[in-house]
């Protein structure tokens, strides 16, 4: 099993749509994908329905989802973490102990853009479309990362 987490700040934007777009492309026999915030504004809380509406758009339900902050155990339990954007990844990284956990922390964009260090735009101030761009990015980003797991998986 590979293990997998998704975070951004608040866990109801932007970590529950790459949740729900990388669980659709993998299988649930080998993969196991999870989503959280850094931050605790919304514990407990569906994600924002401007995600679950643009989700549902591709056929893709994130309405079950339910906010939960990152954790430090969050390092034990997942072989990969990605961040939506660098201020999260610096969040993350500051709560690591071990050059182990450090390692397993990822920016999702650098999927797209190796090396770039680019953000998905924080969507919950803006409209609509916002949601629109951050669900394109993170389909191309998963999309990519998906066939490099499925590929990886084959050589183990
Ligand atoms: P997310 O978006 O990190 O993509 O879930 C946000 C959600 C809530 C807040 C900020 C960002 N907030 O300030 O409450």
């Amino acid at each position: 099993m590979t293990r997998i987490l998704m975070v951004c700040l608040g866990n109801i934007c932007r970590s529950p749509l790459a949740e729900g777009i990388l669980k659709s492309k993998l299988p649930k026999s080998k993969f196991e994908i999870n989503s959280a915030g850094t931050a605790n504004y919304h514990l407990g809380k569906a994600p924002d329905l401007r995600s679950i509406k643009i989700a549902r758009k591709h056929q893709i339900d994130i309405s079950k989802q339910k906010s939960r902050q990152f954790v430090v155990s969050d390092f034990d339990t997942y072989d990969l973490i990605f961040a939506m954007d660098t201020s999260n990844y610096n969040n993350i990284l500051a709560l690591s102990r071990f050059n182990t956990d450090k390692k397993k922390v990822k920016l999702i964009l650098n999927e797209s853009f190796p090396g770039k260090n680019i953000n998905v735009p924080d969507p919950y101030y803006g409209g609509e479309d916002g949601f629109n761009n951050v669900y394109n990015m993170l389909e191309n980003a998963c999309d990519i990362l998906s066939k490099k797991l499925l590929n990886d998986e084959k050589t183990r």
